[in-house]
């Protein structure tokens, strides 16, 4: 589609530097890179394109931060950092959604919603950066000896998103490391940069110290690798595919980093004919549509009772063609484009991939217009779970449709995968809410709804999906150490 890029006071025509130390530089090369607005294909702004050599830079403004005085800054302190920060985004927030919407695609009705989230996350962390406690431990060591451990920042963190929701994703790594005293860099994707750009200056403003956060958009092969393998960070969070999680995992060797990855799903959704198809069919379409179906614990193997399954999958197709699909700009969009051309070329090639595999595409399956990255939320029946569209993650709105005779046999179906991050289950039977949501192997299970989700709770993968949660009480620990000590007491 074609229309004019609205104004936006983020998007000066400027090129956007790299913002390392508290200042906002060119990368040392000089080289650049555009990002698109997908909904139209056209350039939104030029970005500063970081290398290996910008990583060195601002992993080293990394440390030198985290030994400087925000070592000296007391929990309290941190807390109210966090505290402004979030007053400042409240009053930001139109720019910010509006900014994510046009670099990744995501519809405005999308977008809007992440105000919450942004508060909620950095009010929350807030609470937990003046809730880090040791403990005291007795001991029987003959003699007189105390022994306790505290807990110290972990050090230098690098955070490596995806494009798939930047603005929420980053604060998995933006949180924790601002409640503990930590320090930051944040190396987003290069389809979808903007959004943390613009945070970041919101934070410089709102008093973060120079340092503290640096962000260096720039490839994942070079910046990226560069960052996972470097012996100055002591963790990586990452979030993005499994294939890229697995090199991630192998460069922290390089000096024992720990690790967060949180990676693919192709995530089990289970229908039972006593479930209330009201509520289901929708849930359960928008548990894969949802975001164009570019969502990690996206629900996309529908498992359907035999009994209802010719009229459900009838009901999800009429579902799936009543869906807005258009401008990320018009509030009634429900959803928008793809984030790119290869993402648009992968989706279109796994629904040839299904058709030759024998399934049906009952509804979608084609581009939408030739311009802007757009597709039609697609419905496959015929589905086994052992075809490759059922196995892969395709990363598009396309749910496959797997029928099932009994609870024993959708359980079974649900956990013949690789990997483990979300599911869901639609039934009226409580014991068999509980039986089936226990049995599924995966990382966080809904009963009922689908994607419902808050800072305050964990969530996180298994299996393949990854390891090392994020939200809830126990994030933090992931950015701390326990050091015992030992003190002669005679
Ligand atoms: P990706 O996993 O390669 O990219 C995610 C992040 O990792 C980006 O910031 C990228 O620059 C960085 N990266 C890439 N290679 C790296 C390396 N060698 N070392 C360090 N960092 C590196 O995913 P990509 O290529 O954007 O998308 C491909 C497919 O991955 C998608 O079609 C989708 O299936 C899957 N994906 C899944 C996500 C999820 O949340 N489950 C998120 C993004 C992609
Ligand atoms: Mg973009």
């Amino acid at each position: 589609m074609t229309r004019a890029r609205p104004d936006h006071p983020f998007l000066d025509g400027r090129t956007k530097g790299l913002l390392i130390g508290g200042d906002w530089v060119e990368a040392a090369d000089g080289g650049t890179f555009e990002t698109l607005d997908p909904a139209t294909g056209q350039v939104l702004a030029t970005v500063a394109r970081g290398q290996a050599e910008d990583i060195d830079r601002a992993v080293a403004a990394a440390r030198t931060a985290f030994e400087g005085d925000w070592s000296r800054w007391k929990p309290f302190d941190r807390q109210a950092l966090m505290l402004k920060i979030a007053d400042r985004i409240e009053d930001r927030f139109d720019d910010l959604g509006l900014l994510e919407t046009l670099d990744m695609g995501a519809p405005v009705a999308r977008t809007r919603l992440f105000k919450r989230w942004l508060l909620q996350a950095f009010r929350y962390y807030a609470s937990q950066a003046v809730n880090i406690h040791g403990q005291t431990l007795e001991n029987s060591f003959p003699g007189a000896f105390m022994s306790y451990t505290v807990k110290d920042p972990i050090g230098v963190v690098g955070g490596i998103i995806p494009w798939n929701g930047p603005l929420i994703s980053q604060l998995w790594s933006i949180c924790p490391t601002l409640a503990t005293g930590c320090t930051l860099v944040l190396k987003p994707a290069e389809e979808a940069p903007l959004s943390a750009l613009f945070l970041a200056e919101i934070m410089m403003e709102a008093g973060v110290p120079p340092g503290v956060i640096n962000v260096v958009p720039g490839p994942g092969p070079t910046a990226g690798a560069a960052l996972a393998a470097h012996p100055g960070v002591d963790k990586i969070a990452f979030t993005g595919s499994t294939a890229t999680g697995r090199k991630i995992v192998e460069a922290s060797a390089i000096n024992m980093k720990k690790v967060a990855v949180e990676l693919g799903g192709k995530s089990p959704d289970i229908v039972f004919d006593d479930a209330d198809l009201d509520i289901a069919v929708p849930g359960a379409a928008m548990g894969c549509f949802n975001n164009s179906g570019q969502v990690c614990y996206a629900g996309t193997r529908l498992f359907v009772q035999r009994g209802i399954h010719d009229a459900f999958v009838e009901r999800l197709a009429a579902f799936g063609r009543t869906l807005r699909v258009g401008d990320s700009l018009d509030p009634e969009t429900q959803l928008g484009p793809l984030v790119s051309q290869a993402q648009l070329d992968r989706v279109t090639r796994y629904v040839a991939l299904a058709r030759e595999e024998g399934a049906e595409v009952v509804t979608g399956g084609s581009r939408i217009g030739s311009e802007g990255y757009f597709v039609e939320p697609t419905v496959l029946s015929g589905v086994r779970n052992e075809m490759r569209v059922a196995q892969e993650e395709i990363f598009g709105p396309v749910v496959a449709v797997i029928p099932f005779d009994d609870e024993a046999e959708a359980i079974s179906l649900a956990n013949d995968i690789e990997y483990g991050l979300g599911g869901a289950v639609w039934t009226r039977d409580v014991g068999r809410a509980h039986r089936v949501s226990r049995a599924i192997r995966a990382g966080i299970v809904w009963v009922n709804c689908y994607g419902v989700t808050d800072p305050s709770i964990s969530y996180g993968g298994t299996k393949m999906s990854g390891y090392g949660g994020k939200g809830g009480p126990q994030h933090i620990e992931d950015y701390l150490y326990a050091k015992t000590v030992w003190i002669r007491t005679d």
